[in-house]
This record gives C-alpha cells, sequence and structure tokens, in this order.
C-alpha cells in the first residue's frame, strides 16, 4: 500500500517531483484542450458561414432562373473542404433545390433536415456543426445554403497533444529522476555530517567536533544552532569542571581543618586530664580525712569534687570525640551481659538520683549475652542515664530491658520536663541545648548524645526518642549482635564538629 511516511528520503523527493511535474503537465493538456476546442468551434463556425455566405450568392441566380445544375456545381465547390459532409440549397419553401454529399454512397445526413428555412443559424449537434444562412435577393429571402460539417479534426488535435504530453511526461520522468538524485545529495550530505558529529560526541572523542554543514538553507540553520549547542555544552563543561576542581581543594583543606582540630583537641583533652586526675585524686585524699576538717572546709572541697567530676567528664567526652574524628576509635567485640552493664550503670547514678529524691528502677528480664562492645554501650547507656537524672526535678528515672528480635532493646524513661517535638533531631547534634522550658538552666556542653549517636553507629544500633512536654522522655537503644570479634571501622565525623 502507498506508505509515505516510510519511504526513504530519495524515493519521496522522486515521488514528490514526478506528482508535481504530472499535475502541471495534466493541468496544462487540460487547459490546452479546452481552449483549442472552443477556438476550433468558433473559427469552424466563422470559416463555413463564409463559405456558405460565398455559396448563397453564387447560387442566387441559379434560383432565380430555377438553374438546379448550375446550384449543385456551386455546392461541388465545397469538395475542397473535406470537413464538410453535406450541404444543401433550399428554395424559398423550404423544399431541397440542390444538394452536395461527400460520400455519394451514403444517404444525406438526418441534420441537413433539421433546420428548414431561415435566418443565419448554427448549432452544434453531437461531433457534428449544422449551419445555414439565408439567400436573398433585392432584399427578399429567395433560399437558404445548409451545411453539414464533422467536427472530428479536434479529436485528432487532442490526440496529438495527448502523444505531446506523454512524450513530455516520460522526458519530465527522466529529468525528475536524476533531479531527486541530486535534491537528495544536497539534504543527505548536511545530515550524514550531522549525524557523524553527533556520533563521535556519544564515542565521547574530545571536545571540538562540530558539524561542517555549508548549506545556507533550514539544515544549514540547523547545523548552526546545533554547533551553537555544542560550544555552550563545553562551556559549561569547563565551568562544572572548575567548579569541581574548587569543591575538591576546598574538601581537602576541611579534611586537613578536621584533621588538625582533632589532633589540638587530643593534645588539649589529654594535657587537660592529667592534672585533673591529680586533682581529683588530693580531692579525694582530703574527703577521706573530713573528720579532722571544719564543715566549711569539708562543703567547699564537696563543691570542688562535682566540678572536678564536670571537668573530667568533658575531658573524657573530648577525647572520646576526637578519637572518633582521627578514626582511632578502638572497637572491642566480646560477650556482653547486658543485664550487669545495666544494673552497674544505673548504680554509678544512684547516688546522684537519690540525692534529687528521685526513684531510681530497674526492670530487666533474663537475657542472653550479646556480642559488642561493652565500653561503647556503657557510654550510651550513662548518657541517657545521667541525662534523665540531670533534667527530672521530681519523679522516677525508670530502665528496661528487654529483647525484641534480634536486638537488645533498653529504654531509660525519666518524668522530666520532655523536649519540644521540633527539636528531637537537634539534640542528636554537638553543643545542642534545649532551652529549659521552667527557664532553670541545667549544666552541660551539649556533647553527650552526639556520642551517643556516633556510639550506636559503631555498634550498628538504632537510637529512638519519645517525649511529651511537661510528661517525661524516653530514650530507647536497639543493640545487635555484633558478627565480627576484630576491631569495627568506626563512623565517619560529623560535618560540623
Ligand atoms: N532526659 C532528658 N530530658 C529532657 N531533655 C533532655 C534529656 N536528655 C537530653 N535532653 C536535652 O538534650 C540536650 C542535649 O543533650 P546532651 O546529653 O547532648 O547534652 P547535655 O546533657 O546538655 O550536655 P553533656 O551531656 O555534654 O554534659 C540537653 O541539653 C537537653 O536540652
Ligand atoms: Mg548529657
Amino acid at each position: 500500500m502507498f506508505d509515505f511516511p516510510r519511504y526513504s528520503v530519495r524515493r519521496k523527493l522522486f515521488l514528490i517531483s514526478i506528482t508535481s511535474v504530472g499535475l502541471a503537465l495534466l493541468v496544462a493538456c487540460g487547459a490546452l484542450i479546452v481552449y483549442e476546442r472552443s477556438v476550433f468551434r468558433a473559427e469552424t463556425v466563422q470559416r463555413l458561414l463564409t463559405h456558405a455566405e460565398i455559396t448563397g450568392l453564387n447560387s442566387e441566380s441559379a434560383i432565380l432562373f430555377n438553374d438546379a445544375g448550375s446550384a449543385r456545381t456551386t455546392l461541388a465547390a465545397f469538395r475542397a473542404e473535406p470537413g464538410i459532409a453535406a450541404a444543401r440549397i433550399l428554395d424559398r419553401d423550404g423544399g431541397t433545390f440542390a444538394e452536395y454529399l461527400r460520400d455519394q454512397d451514403t444517404p444525406p445526413p438526418q441534420e441537413l433536415s433539421v433546420i428548414v428555412t431561415g435566418e443565419p443559424d448554427f448549432r452544434f449537434v453531437g461531433e457534428r456543426l449544422l449551419l445555414s444562412r439565408p439567400i436573398r435577393s433585392e432584399g427578399s429571402v429567395i433560399g437558404t445554403v445548409v451545411i453539414v460539417a464533422d467536427l472530428d479534426e479536434i479529436g485528432a488535435r487532442v490526440q496529438s497533444y495527448l502523444i505531446i504530453a506523454i512524450a513530455v511526461f516520460a522526458v519530465s520522468l527522466m529529468a525528475s529522476l536524476s533531479l531527486s538524485d541530486r535534491l537528495y545529495r544536497s539534504i543527505s550530505t548536511p545530515i550524514n555530517e550531522l549525524a557523524r558529529a553527533a556520533r563521535e560526541i556519544t564515542a565521547g572523542r574530545g571536545s571540538g567536533v562540530r558539524a561542517n554543514v555549508s548549506a545556507k538553507d533550514e539544515l544549514g540553520l540547523l547545523a548552526d544552532s546545533f554547533n551553537e549547542m555544542l560550544s555552550r555544552v563545553e562551556q559549561r563543561e569547563s565551568e562544572l569542571r572548575t567548579t569541581v576542581e574548587s569543591f575538591r581543594v576546598a574538601r581537602d583543606s576541611a579534611q586537613n581543618a578536621a584533621k588538625v582540630k582533632a589532633h589540638f583537641l587530643s593534645l588539649v583533652s589529654h594535657e587537660l586530664r592529667t592534672p585533673l586526675t591529680a586533682l581529683q585524686l588530693n580531692l579525694e585524699n582530703l574527703r577521706r580525712g573530713r573528720e579532722s576538717l571544719p564543715p566549711r572546709v569539708v562543703q567547699i572541697i564537696e563543691r570542688m569534687r562535682v566540678s572536678t567530676r564536670r571537668q573530667v567528664e568533658l575531658v573524657e567526652s573530648l577525647l572520646e570525640t576526637s578519637r572518633l574524628e582521627a578514626g582511632k576509635l578502638t572497637v572491642t567485640v566480646g560477650p556482653v551481659d547486658i543485664a550487669v552493664l545495666v544494673h552497674e550503670v544505673v548504680d554509678e547514678v544512684r547516688a546522684q538520683a537519690e540525692q534529687k529524691h528521685l526513684a531510681v528502677r530497674v526492670d530487666a528480664e533474663t537475657v542472653p549475652p550479646l556480642r559488642t562492645d561493652a565500653r561503647l554501650l556503657r557510654l550510651v547507656l550513662v548518657n541517657f542515664l545521667s541525662n534523665a537524672v540531670k533534667f527530672t526535678a521530681a519523679g522516677s528515672v525508670v530502665t528496661r530491658l528487654t529483647v525484641e528480635g534480634p536486638f537488645h532493646r533498653i529504654d531509660v524513661t525519666d518524668t522530666g520536663p520532655g523536649i519540644p517535638h521540633a527539636n528531637l533531631q537537634q539534640i542528636f547534634e554537638p553543643f545542642e541545648h534545649v532551652e529549659p522550658i521552667d527557664g532553670k538552666h541545667t549544666p552541660g556542653f551539649g556533647l553527650g548524645l552526639s556520642l551517643v549517636r556516633q556510639m550506636s553507629e559503631v555498634l550498628e544500633a538504632r537510637i529512638a526518642v519519645q517525649s511529651e512536654v511537661g510528661r517525661g522522655t524516653t530514650f530507647t537503644i536497639f543493640v545487635p549482635a555484633l558478627e565480627e570479634a576484630e576491631d569495627v571501622e568506626p563512623a565517619p565525623a560529623p560535618k560540623d564538629s
């Protein structure tokens, strides 16, 4: 079937050119034939009217003298016009006075009897022209010349036109073939060039690839736009490369700065820890002999002990942070009795909780030992519990231990002030405090939970927090068993610490 869209460009061009040539020829031929036919008919009418006029004049005396033989001789002159099939001279009453027949053997054509008298007249009957002319003598009509002529000649002319048109069409067909070939080349060359450039770009043949198209038509415009687009892409690419390079430099210098910071942090922490430990020991010694000291001094020693403990906690947190950032955190995995660990940590905060009259409870199931790092898990629990005791003014701190699927789940629930929902993410960032609702300031560095987050990543544990302002908070850790007995890769350093 005729499926134009699927045809090749070459075939389409050929079809377009041959169709337009054929159509033009057809229209031209049709117009020519119509014109020629009307001109031919008008000429024939004119010529035969002249013949009839001359015949009428020549027959005037023959009619007047009733000389039919002379009239027939006049009519015989029509033999020179092969188109005239028959002619008659009618008398005044319309009777046949003289007659001419081109073919003597055939009967006179019926059309002859159509016109009997009259005025100058002509009409076309089928492919014949019927024409009459009155013969006058001294103003009165004495007879009529009637002529019947064939119009076959026009058919012959149309035939020759058609032959010429077919010949012209055949020549145009050949011309179209070579023309469509040339047209195709003028179109295909730029398209192939564009395709080549596109292929080279796809194959990653570097920058500077361009389509070399000299055409100034739409294809030339397309190639110019294509080249322009390539220039833009190359420009963007080079900008992107510069940006990436500057990011790389910035990243390297940030990494260097982080290393220097971690080194500084660890140096300072170590330097601080030594005198602080000495101070703590001396305070312990003084405390042991408190019976012999005045109560005011004992009170001062007690305050110094609390302050020193806080300093030691800070230094420990800073050291832990610097170890994490420097990737020097050592992870020791072994079987841990979580229930024992939970009891130990709760006992550490019990004295402080009792000072605040808080009820401290442990609700621990009998659980199997778990392979994990006891030191890091203890750090997490210490932070949960010390926060719970620190931020709770009255009520209780309950620690629950259960087994949930593959995890050991530990919940630390307090009846403290709670944390607004909007701050639940923020509290895990380093040095973040939530403004207390009651306006009371609680001391702290905001490092505890950021360490918890990083430790839990090392332990492959999940942390959750649920809190209701005014009612309390529950921090939960889901601890899985660690497969590897050797060191676990520490978590990456947080971006802003
Ligand atoms: N149990 C809790 N109840 C109410 N708020 C809490 C509780 N635990 C943590 N927060 C809020 O989260 C913040 C961050 O806790 P985080 O342990 O990181 O810091 P901190 O306790 O203030 O200082 P640090 O632990 O370094 O001594 C706290 O300042 C506090 O506002
Ligand atoms: Mg804390």
